[in-house]
């Protein structure tokens, strides 16, 4: 006959002192993001296009972060679906993200207001007062990206109720400042409202680092992508999983008279060809063949649909494979949960040791007053 356990032999042990202290450092220290998001850890899941629908921002609420979803160049229709979906999965808070150049940008935000959601997100530039005053009009949080200090105030002033600093450590469009400078102009000088800290972070050490400098929590891209409840095609997480931080570059851009938006992505054909290209069609425009405006267009057109090709179809040669350079910190895939509790695990683990070793000094001082 079976017998049941003792209720004593399933209680997990007790938290040693200075794992509980740290906890409860980590919470003091992400409160003011944890209050605005309404979640448990002021960890976002960084909206990606493709990858951050119904599933992946439901398991990332679901885990105790606040999920994105990537409106991309989803129509009205489909985004009301989606948010409906989404909310099928969870009950906690989620948010939308938004580009700012959307033809539909005002429907979108409409949908947005129909479904009461609580945060949007504007990404992709600028936003206008009209976007602005809609969103606020529907009461929900504004988050706005801010490449420098002074857009991060006009953004302020503007209606936005947190900012999103997004170094180009960052997976996907990046700007040209690393988040470690973006973090040191912007934290100490923008106290008025939340930031949160993107781009390059893989570890809960780093969460801790940025939140000690003033963010009130941090958004990740790159480490969510191989999440077992991510849609991504296998083809595109094994690719991931085989990379290091060195293989998450940048575009190239090989005239200045031919603009290239900088985007990080994994290194592949794709990458190869697009500098052929380039080469190709700046040879027609010197040879007077094709007008500036023309060659312009056929190399923004060359990435059109590569990362659906990449992330959904799994052509992980032709496609486009937007990665951040944390992609190095992907180690296989795991689940949501597995994800969040390591990062949280890594912070809580790291404040610990250091109120140790604080301790142990503080200790060994007065050992040798005493002595
Ligand atoms: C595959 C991929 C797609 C992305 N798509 C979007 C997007 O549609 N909108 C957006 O604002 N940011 C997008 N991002 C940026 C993420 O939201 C996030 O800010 C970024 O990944 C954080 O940096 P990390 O990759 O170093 O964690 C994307 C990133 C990746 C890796």
């Amino acid at each position: 006959m079976a017998v049941a356990a003792e209720p004593s032999a399933v209680r997990t042990p007790p938290l040693p002192a200075a794992h509980v202290e740290a906890r409860r450092q980590l919470d003091r220290l992400w409160q003011r993001g944890r209050d605005f998001l309404g979640c448990d850890f002021a960890i976002m899941g960084g909206a990606m296009t493709w990858v951050s629908d119904r599933n992946l921002v439901a398991a990332i609420s679901n885990g105790g972060g606040f999920g994105v979803i990537a409106c991309g160049s989803m129509n009205p229709t489909q985004l009301d679906a989606e948010i409906a979906a989404t909310r099928a999965l969870t009950d906690r808070p989620f948010g939308v993200n938004l580009i700012t150049l959307h033809p539909q940008l005002s429907e979108l935000i409409e949908v947005c207001a129909r479904r009461k959601l609580s945060h949007i997100v504007l990404a992709g530039g600028l936003p206008g007062g009209g976007a602005v005053g809609q969103i606020k009009e529907a009461g929900a949080k504004l988050l706005c990206f801010a490449p420098a200090l002074a857009l991060a105030k006009r953004l302020v002033r503007a209606g936005a109720d947190a900012i999103i600093i997004e170094g180009m450590e960052a997976g996907g469009h990046i700007g040209p400042v690393s988040t470690s400078v973006l973090a040191q102009e912007i934290l100490p000088a923008l106290l008025d409202v939340p930031v949160f800290v993107a781009g390059g972070i893989g570890r809960g050490e780093a969460v801790v680092s940025f939140l000690e400098m003033g963010a009130a929590g941090v958004q990740l891209g790159t480490r969510f992508v191989c999440a077992r409840e991510s849609v991504a095609h296998p083809n595109f997480k094994q690719a991931f999983i085989r990379a290091h931080a060195r293989d998450a570059v940048a575009s190239v851009q090989l005239d200045a008279r031919f603009p290239v938006i900088p985007v990080r992505a994994l290194h592949n054909g794709g990458t190869e060809r697009f500098m052929e290209m380039q080469r190709e069609v700046i040879g027609r425009f010197l040879a007077g063949e094709v007008a500036q405006k023309d060659a312009q267009l056929e190399i923004e057109h060359f990435w059109a649909g590569a990362l659906r090709r990449a992330v959904i179809d799994g052509d992980v040669e032709n496609g486009s494979l937007m990665a951040g350079q944390s992609v190095g910190m992907v180690g296989s895939e795991q689940t949501t949960r597995e994800i969040l509790d390591e990062l949280v695990d890594q912070a809580i683990a790291q404040l610990a040791a250091r109120n140790s070793l604080s301790r142990a000094a503080r200790d060994g001082g007065r050992a040798s007053a005493e002595g």
